[in-house]
């Protein structure tokens, strides 16, 4: 085979190798709203945020000086608040999210979690974004799961904004589950 033929029919090995990765290719496309004030809200995400808020005010948070509040909303209209629980041993503590969420599942163990509002306060005490880490994602996976509901995510953005993402799937896609 001459140079350039050996050249060619590797020229098209690549190409054909090239569509087939572009084939196998797949994107996921996440949405969430984001409103320029918290004001903006409708009346009961605000109002959830707003419990949020008044919880991070009781966060036990001795080491990171960082404050956490979240607020649940059940389907059956309860609420119920948590805030970061932190220890010395570190790993012991809990985030704000999954004390709220055990909370409410735990008093309410066949309601559906329809919403949940997350904020941070600084050391400095400003308040600031607390987007959930990926164990309370997971956990608000298993909430999903469990009642085949979604769940709305509140949550506190910089400069007095908000953000809403409708379902878990946007904050946590290819979720483990058994
Ligand atoms: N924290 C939460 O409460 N929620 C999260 O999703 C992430 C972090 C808390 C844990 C710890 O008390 C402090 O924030 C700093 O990491």
């Amino acid at each position: 085979m001459s140079k350039l033929a050996l050249r060619k029919s590797v020229a098209k090995i690549r190409y054909f190798n090239y569509i087939n990765t572009i084939d196998m290719r797949k994107s996921i496309k996440i949405e969430y709203e984001e409103y320029d004030s918290v004001g903006d809200l409708s009346a009961t995400d605000s109002e959830l945020l707003q419990l949020a808020m008044d919880a991070a005010e009781g966060a036990y948070s001795p080491y990171s000086q960082f404050k956490v509040g979240a607020a649940v909303r059940l389907e059956n209209g309860l609420t119920v608040v948590g805030n970061n629980q932190e220890n010395a041993a570190y790993p012991s503590g809990l985030c704000a999210e999954r004390v709220a969420l055990f909370a409410a599942l735990a008093q309410n163990p066949s309601s559906a979690v329809s919403a949940i509002a997350i904020v941070g306060r600084n050391g400095d005490g400003q308040w600031c974004e607390a987007s959930p880490c990926g164990a309370c994602r997971q956990v608000m996976a298993e909430c999903e799961s469990r009642s085949g509901r979604k769940i709305t995510i509140i949550l506190y953005a910089e400069g007095g904004k908000a953000i809403v993402l409708r379902g878990v799937d946007s904050v946590l896609p290819f979720r483990f589950s058994m």
